[in-house]
């Protein structure tokens, strides 16, 4: 009788000058992952924490434009890359060694080559957490996180409407085959606010909470559609920065507290 291989044991690298690694990333496209990563990162440095940020989109890198860095990364080496500081983060992103504007072709070894190295070689100093923003959908990036790089947890944002919840529940069974702890699911563009002061849920109710339920999953909480989030992000200020006591901000702050007991 033939017996069935073992799983396949993969070596799984931590990202060295970080105490945690924690996944931003949804299955879906423009959810709000980098946004949300970007002022997640700066919520969970109000409460103390010592924060790098690491794009990992590399076919469409988001972070220069969300903290606009415009500062290409320095080697002394020419091996291992110095991180960008910026609003007392430090910051990696493959758009900083490439042109904004230029499109980024490459295939699949390509990809896993750069994740590789900027969770590698970039020079992460005393940091206690390293938030990451991942790309959209289940493809290398997200393979080489689950088999190349020891990570403490995933988060995964969505939007409420059925089609993003689809997507949800394939990134949440991605996580749990590849081994990785789902820390919770946020529920991003939940409502408008609007001017008579009522909540406009445009894409539906609950959804991402009745999916956490659903798969015994942590909800993490909700973010609303608000024009000053998408404004802060066009001008490269987050908003949990520039201004922590905006309301969507403790949204954020409440979030991210709930994030750093979960590390304890
Ligand atoms: N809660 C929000 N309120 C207002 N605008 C938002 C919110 N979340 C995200 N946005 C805006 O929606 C757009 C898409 O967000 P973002 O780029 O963060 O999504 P993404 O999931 O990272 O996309 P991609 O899949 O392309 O990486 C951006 O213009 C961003 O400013
Ligand atoms: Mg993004």
């Amino acid at each position: 009788m033939s017996q069935k291989p073992p799983p396949k044991q993969f070596i799984k690298t931590p990202i060295k000058g970080t105490k945690s690694t924690i996944l931003v990333s949804s299955a879906k496209g423009g959810v709000g992952k980098s946004t949300v990563a970007v002022n997640l990162a700066f919520a969970l440095k109000k409460l103390g924490l010592k924060i790098g940020i690491l794009d990992a989109d590399v076919y469409g890198p988001s972070l220069p434009k969300l903290l606009n860095l415009k500062e290409k990364p320095k080697s002394e080496d020419n091996r291992s890359i110095i991180p960008i500081e910026k609003f007392g983060a430090q910051c990696m992103s493959m758009g900083l060694l490439i042109d904004e504007q230029t499109p980024m072709m490459w295939r699949g070894p390509m990809v896993i080559s750069a994740i590789k190295t900027m969770t590698q070689k970039v020079l992460w100093k005393d940091r206690d957490i390293i938030i990451i923003d991942m790309p959209p959908g289940t493809g290398d990036t997200q393979l080489t996180f689950a088999q190349e790089v020891k990570v403490d947890g995933a988060i995964i944002i969505s939007t409420p409407q059925g089609l993003a919840l689809l997507d949800v529940k394939r990134g949440i069974q991605m996580f749990d085959k590849t081994g990785i702890k789902i820390l919770g699911l946020i529920d991003n563009m939940s409502y408008f606010k609007g001017d008579d002061g009522k909540k406009y849920k445009i894409f539906g109710d609950s959804g991402v909470e009745k999916t956490a339920k659903e798969f015994n999953k942590e909800f993490l909480g909700y973010l609303p559609l608000h024009q000053d989030l998408r404004r802060s992000a066009d001008k490269g200020e987050p908003l949990t920065h520039v201004d922590p006591n905006h309301e969507v901000s403790l949204l954020f702050k409440n979030i991210a507290e709930k994030i750093k007991s979960s590390l304890n």
